[in-house]
């Protein structure tokens, strides 16, 4: 597969065409950015560990009937993708009070929710991403009531297949961020599936093993990377 010109350059991944129209190459960096690029920083290997554990989730969703853009890894730092246009409708489903949530609702940060709960948010880093509901989504014209109920309902299932796996890990799945993408008009799973848009913890000492280590300046971000992708595959990067 030949990689061609560079189409885009998101924070965290470059897009390049290839000689077949409908698919793509996504190259992951090791670039970090958080409170929407305000604080930026490197993480040493995280583009080799986000390609490897968003292949690795993505196979494993696949094996249950969610489909991805996702098609096979190329290299350390490159899957390749099948072209899907973005919807700037970004899904955040949480199974734990933290981050953004703990803050808004005044809940303490470990808070186990009665059931998950499914955020949406508008994908506009001029905007700062913000919070916006269903009727939200109806009036910008971001997608239509049908896609907004399907990603809904694949980010629940998402949600049983990848807390059911990771409590296999000894990991506790306390949120994440999806965006999904149309691939010929079929709504698919895009982006990345990694520590960079999950919060994993420890089951037993609840260490964050996730990007909260960089926004909050906690250290060993690459170790908890390193420890997230070793429990997914048993293997060291
Ligand atoms: P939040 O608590 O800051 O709203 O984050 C919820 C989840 O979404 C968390 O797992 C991190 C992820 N996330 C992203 O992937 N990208 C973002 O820009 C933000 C703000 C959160």
């Amino acid at each position: 597969m030949e990689k061609k010109a560079l189409l885009y350059e998101g924070k965290a991944k470059r897009i390049y065409a290839t000689d077949d129209p409908d698919l793509l190459i996504a190259e992951y960096k090791d670039d970090a950015t958080a409170f929407n690029g305000l604080k930026k920083g490197v993480i040493a290997n995280k583009g080799i560990l986000n390609n490897k554990i968003s292949a690795f989730f993505f196979t494993l969703l696949a094996q249950s009937g969610v489909e991805s853009h996702f098609v096979k890894l190329l290299s350390d730092r490159e899957m390749l993708i099948k072209r899907a246009e973005i919807i700037k409708v970004e899904l955040v489903v949480r199974n734990i009070a933290a981050g953004s949530l703990a803050k808004r609702l005044g809940l303490e940060e470990g808070w186990v929710l009665p059931r998950p709960v499914v955020e949406f948010y508008y994908k506009d880093d001029a905007l700062g991403d913000p919070f916006i509901n269903e009727d939200h989504i109806a009036v910008l014209g971001l997608a239509t009531a049908e896609q907004v109920k399907f990603m809904a309902a694949q980010a629940l299932m998402i949600n049983e297949i990848l807390t059911a796996h990771l409590k296999t890990c000894n990991v506790i799945l306390v949120d994440y961020k999806l965006e999904f993408g149309l691939h010929h008009g079929k709504v698919l799973l895009a982006d990345e599936i990694s520590p960079d848009t999950c919060r994993f913890w420890e089951a037993t000492t609840k260490e964050k093993l996730d990007k909260d280590r960089f926004r909050r300046d906690l250290g060993g971000v690459e170790a908890a990377y390193q420890e997230i992708y070793k429990r997914l595959t048993g293997g060291e990067q």
